[in-house]
């Protein structure tokens, strides 16, 4: 008996699929096609483990997907694989729908046949996990109430839009066929192995090494942050509690904006690692041009998740960004083997 953890070597995979096998949890087979998001070096430390399995692949090969579900016996489907970078997704939107959409799809049927040759028992305990994000709901006023599960989907960006359109293939797969679906909905993550393409992990990558620190617009935008191994409790919560066919939001009551969020940033590294005469990270920042349709504001109203399932954030900002700027400056090898010539490449073009 296995999980299938699909995206597992991304950001929120990884620490996923890690914390679960620290856990003792059932076995794993992370599936991942190792886009220049996906690094398979975050999962090494497991290299070797008899309870891990990892396969390279898309979740879009439904014969690859069939055969895994069926060869390891698979109990649960955890998905993760996505294209997530809203940047990206306004340069070059296609790949967000092959995979956030037409992926999300083909995975979905896969299981679904799978599942329907499961017997009655392990019918019922099946669950497929669909990770989302709070994006889908679009952007809020600065009075406006956090998201709760019930508010209107209004996507902004392609990434939003595509993975709305997920989170109604899913929804319709526990509607149509009876497939025990699950989705999360989550706000801005930040932690170990984070790409460093998006705010957090860019600013620390560029402050150490003399870059400018990058604001979009005014800086006053307003993100729930979460710290990563928080998120990762809250799934296996929903996994094992959740009700099938629900939806369960998911965030840290951290509401920051993104000035706010860089200074942080720079007061810590200013302990950790002055700069010396009298100089501080901060004197690094620098406005530039808006992200087009960008959201002024997430806010996550996660009551839900907290009653029925007893879940809470063991995290504060604050501690969790100081583990998570510690954990870059301890794995420096990391960060410059994932920011390769590819990623170079998009940072001269996106930032000229
Ligand atoms: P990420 O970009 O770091 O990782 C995505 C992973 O998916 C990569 O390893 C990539 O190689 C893999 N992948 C991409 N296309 C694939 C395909 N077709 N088949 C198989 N694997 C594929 O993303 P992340 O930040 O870890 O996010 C994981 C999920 O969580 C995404 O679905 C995202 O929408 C959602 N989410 C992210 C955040 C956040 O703050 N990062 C917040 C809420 C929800
Ligand atoms: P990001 O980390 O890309 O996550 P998301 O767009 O999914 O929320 O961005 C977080 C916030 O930081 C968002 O308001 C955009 C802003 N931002 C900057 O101001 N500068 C940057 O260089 C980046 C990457 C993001």
């Amino acid at each position: 008996m296995s999980i299938l953890v699909t995206g597992a070597a991304g950001f929120i995979g990884s620490n996923f699929v890690l914390d679960w096998i620290g856990a003792g949890l059932e076995d794993v087979v992370s599936l991942d096609k190792l886009t220049y998001a996906g690094n398979r070096e975050n999962l090494a430390s497991l290299d070797g483990c008899a309870q891990h399995r990892f396969v390279l692949g898309a979740i879009e090969d439904e014969a690859l997907v069939s055969d895994l579900l069926a060869s390891e016996n698979v109990t649960a489907v955890v998905n993760f694989a996505a294209e997530s970078h809203v940047d990206r997704s306004i340069v070059g939107p296609g790949a967000f729908i092959d995979t956030n959409v037409v992926g999300t799809f083909k995975l979905l049927d896969a299981v679904r046949r799978y599942w329907s040759g499961l017997s009655a028992d392990r019918q019922d305990s099946f669950r497929f996990l669909h990770v989302s994000t709070d994006e889908v709901y679009g952007s809020l006023g600065p009075d406006e109430l956090p998201f709760s599960e019930n508010n209107p989907y209004r996507p902004n960006s392609p990434y939003a839009a595509s993975k709305a359109a997920s989170d109604h293939l899913v929804r319709s797969y526990g509607e149509t066929y009876g497939l025990p679906v699950l989705i999360t909905n989550c706000s801005n993550n930040y932690g170990p192995y984070h790409f460093p393409e998006k705010l957090i992990p860019l600013v620390i990558h560029n402050a150490l090494r003399g870059k400018p620190l990058p604001l979009y617009g005014d800086g006053r935008q307003v993100r729930d942050w979460l710290y990563v191994k928080d998120h990762c409790g809250a799934l296996r919560a929903v996994l094992k509690g959740g009700r099938p066919g629900q939806t369960y939001n998911v965030g840290g009551e951290s509401e920051r904006a993104n000035i706010d969020v860089v200074k942080s940033v720079c007061d810590i590294l200013d302990r950790l690692r002055p700069l010396g005469h009298n100089r501080t990270y901060a004197d690094q920042i620098t406005f530039v041009k808006d992200r087009p349709g960008h959201d002024r504001r997430y806010a996550i109203d996660a009551r839900k998740l907290k009653s029925e399932l007893g879940w809470r954030p063991l995290e504060s900002f604050e501690s969790g960004l100081e583990k998570t700027i510690r954990w870059n400056l301890d794995n420096s090898g990391w960060v410059e083997r994932v920011t390769s010539g590819a990623y170079r490449d998009w940072v001269a073009r996106h930032y000229a």
